[in-house]
């Protein structure tokens, strides 16, 4: 990861906000549109420049879910975990995209492509079992569909 890259696209974001403290989680949010997650070098630039204590703006980073520390994939994969996919089987599901991915959750595959994390209720519970992927929503899924759903995002690649 380019350091001067991150260092200037910190910078001209926090000047778009004018160096507005309350604009910090606007200026966390551009940022991470840009790499995909937060780079600790953009949180220092903006407590250097905006003047605010550094465990400041990591509390903000971590306070919400939307923000990741870590570098993402190309395409997030979450499995949702709340009761009704409980009962419809997400611990098989996510089991599966596990060993699929070859990773577990949280992680992301060594090629960049695919970060599996698991989440609490995605709010369409009699759609059981959900998960989401990019902000799509797949219902009812079953372990025999997930290879064809990956499939589908990996054939996108080799276009
Ligand atoms: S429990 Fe999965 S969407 Fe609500």
């Amino acid at each position: 990861m380019d350091l001067k890259a991150i260092t200037k696209t910190a910078r001209d974001t926090i000047k778009k906000y004018n160096r507005d403290h309350s604009q910090i989680i606007a200026i966390l949010q551009d940022i991470q549109g840009v790499y995909n997650y937060l780079p600790k070098e953009a949180l220092s630039v903006i407590s250097e420049e905006m003047d605010v204590p550094l465990s400041r703006v990591y509390e903000i980073a971590t306070f919400y879910n939307s923000f990741s520390l870590k570098p993402r994939g190309k395409h997030m994969i979450e499995i949702c975990a709340g009761t009704a996919c409980h009962v419809q089987g997400a611990a098989n599901i996510l089991d599966r995209f596990e060993r699929e991915l070859g990773i577990k959750r949280g992680e992301t595959t060594q090629d960049g492509l695919f970060t599996l994390e698991e989440v609490r209720c995605l709010g369409c519970c009699s759609l059981a079992a959900v998960v989401r992927l990019d902000g799509n929503i797949y219902p009812f899924v079953k372990q025999d569909d997930i290879p064809r759903i990956l499939k589908k995002y990996k054939k996108q690649e080799v276009k």
